[in-house]
């Protein structure tokens, strides 16, 4: 069977390169011709552990390929995935512009059968706006031709996504026709060999899924760091109220680590298109707003710590930044604490030098000349009063404290993600700020 992946971004390449691995032919179209350009030399646009190496052997395989030309892929498959990007409106609900262009484009050039997936993460009703929109196009052409659509949210986290795709807890794929019910799953046994289920069920409730799962997930993370916030006042350790709920298997332990509030491209864009799904249906959805209210705050949580410490007073200070991405293992900084924090610092008057094993090139773009990149994580603290850590990678776990502190003209660190014990720090004669726990 031969399928086409329309968008090569995150979602896109990995879906192709994961097809590709299983020995299904893969076509990965994109409108960004630099990018495709760069693809069929082998240069990957993103940092994702292991993606590179799996498109390479697919790519010798011959079974994956890259293309600007929708035309031919779609003509060639006999599915289409749709994985472009449906980034926030200027009210909050998400742009389907992108989606219902290919949409168009599988209209204009399809053949024979096809089935239209949705994976990109779309508003509910969105695929029966994608059939309507091939149909229209068919209708143009005056040609009576088969197709149907499906939807099939993708749950990868960036940083894993290829062990998410490879070994997904759960599929879920929404649809209304045996045909299209067949070929899905024939597409995904080889991923449900770990004996993880392909959930079937109506296009609506998966369209829904997608958005009340990062909902959920969001929701984890603003409720801890609500209660952080207040663990603080009263004097209790975040740390160990997070151990001490998540031991309650009903609650769990992941997804409540407390922080500088959750970044990506994903969470902060879903949580806003969902609460546009209620609004624009009369529907209050109360804790949502409570969530994305809590976030904004906590993503300047740090950066008040800061300010306070130097009584509102930040000019001429130099502080020293380990870490821009989001999170640990991607070079993304859509939406990434690290933006704001940083503007903030810059704002009142503060220099940054920083340090990101793998975004600093990325950073470029958001910082430009308005900050100092290093090299290296020690070199950001030269001349520096202080450090500040906005991502949990690993390499900055288990640093020299002896160099941080003759670097550092005091021993002074502020750490949005908790990553050192505070009564190590204290033995090592750090003044150490941290989030839920008093200083
Ligand atoms: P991305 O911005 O990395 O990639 C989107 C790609 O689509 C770009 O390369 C763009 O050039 C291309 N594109 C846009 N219009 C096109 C067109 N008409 N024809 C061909 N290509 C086109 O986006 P992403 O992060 O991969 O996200 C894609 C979707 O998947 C979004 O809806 C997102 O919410 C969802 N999603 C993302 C993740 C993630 O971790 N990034 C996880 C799950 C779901
Ligand atoms: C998230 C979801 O985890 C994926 O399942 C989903 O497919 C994806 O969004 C999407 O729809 O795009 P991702 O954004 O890649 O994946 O990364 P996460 O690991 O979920 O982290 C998101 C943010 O939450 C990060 O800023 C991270 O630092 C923060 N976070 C996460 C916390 O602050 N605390 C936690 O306990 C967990």
């Amino acid at each position: 069977m031969k399928i086409t992946i329309v968008g090569s971004g995150y979602v896109g390449l990995v879906t192709g390169a994961c097809f590709s691995e299983v020995g299904i032919n893969v076509v990965c179209v994109d409108i960004d011709s630099k990018k495709i350009e760069n693809l069929n030399k082998g240069i990957i646009p993103i940092y994702e552990p292991g993606l590179e190496d799996m498109i390479t052997r697919n790519m010798n395989k011959g079974r994956l390929s890259f293309t600007t030309s929708i035309e031919t892929a779609v003509k060639e498959s006999e599915v289409v995935f749709i994985s472009v990007g449906t980034p926030p409106d200027e009210d909050g609900s998400a742009d389907l512009k992108y989606v219902l262009a290919v949409a168009r484009d599988c209209g204009k050039h399809m053949t024979d059968y096809t089935l239209i997936v949705t994976k990109s993460t779309v508003p509910v009703g969105t695929s029966l706006k994608v059939k309507e929109a091939v149909q229209d196009e068919l209708n143009k052409r005056n040609v009576s031709i088969e197709f149907d659509v499906a939807s099939n949210p993708e749950f990868l986290k960036e940083g894993a996504a290829i062990n998410d795709f490879l070994k997904p807890d759960r599929i879920v794929v929404g649809l209304n026709s045996e045909r299209a019910e067949s070929l899905m799953s024939s597409l995904y046994k080889p991923f449900t060999l770990n004996g993880h289920p392909v959930i079937f069920m109506d296009i609506v409730s998966a369209e829904m899924t997608k958005y009340a799962a990062n909902a959920m997930l969001a929701t984890k993370i603003s409720f801890i760091n609500d209660i952080a916030n207040l663990c603080e006042i009263v004097g209790a350790d975040v740390n160990k109220v997070r151990k001490g709920i998540g031991s309650d298997t009903r609650i769990g332990h992941k997804f409540i680590y407390p922080g500088i509030g959750y970044g990506g491209s994903c969470f902060p864009k879903d949580v806003q298109a969902l609460i546009r799904t209620a609004d624009e249906n009369n529907y209050n959805l109360q804790v949502l707003q409570a969530v994305e209210s809590v976030n904004k705050y906590q993503k300047l949580v740090l950066f008040n710590k800061i300010n306070s410490y130097y009584n509102g007073d930040l000019k001429g200070k130099t502080i020293g930044v380990w870490g821009l991405s989001f999170k640990p293992q991607t070079d993304d900084m859509r939406e990434a604490p690290a933006l704001y924090i940083i503007n903030s610092l810059l704002e009142a008057g503060a220099v940054v030098k920083a340090y990101d094993p793998v975004a600093l090139e990325e950073a470029k773009h958001h910082f430009g000349d308005r900050i100092t990149y290093c090299d290296e994580q020690y070199e950001t603290l030269i001349d520096a009063d202080c450090l500040a850590i906005l991502t949990e990678w690993p390499e900055f776990k288990f640093p020299s404290f002896k160099i941080i502190k003759k670097l550092l003209s005091k021993p002074l660190v502020f750490d949005g993600r908790n990553i050192y014990d505070r009564d190590e720090m204290a033995k090592y004669g750090f003044e150490y700020f941290c989030i839920g726990v008093r200083s």
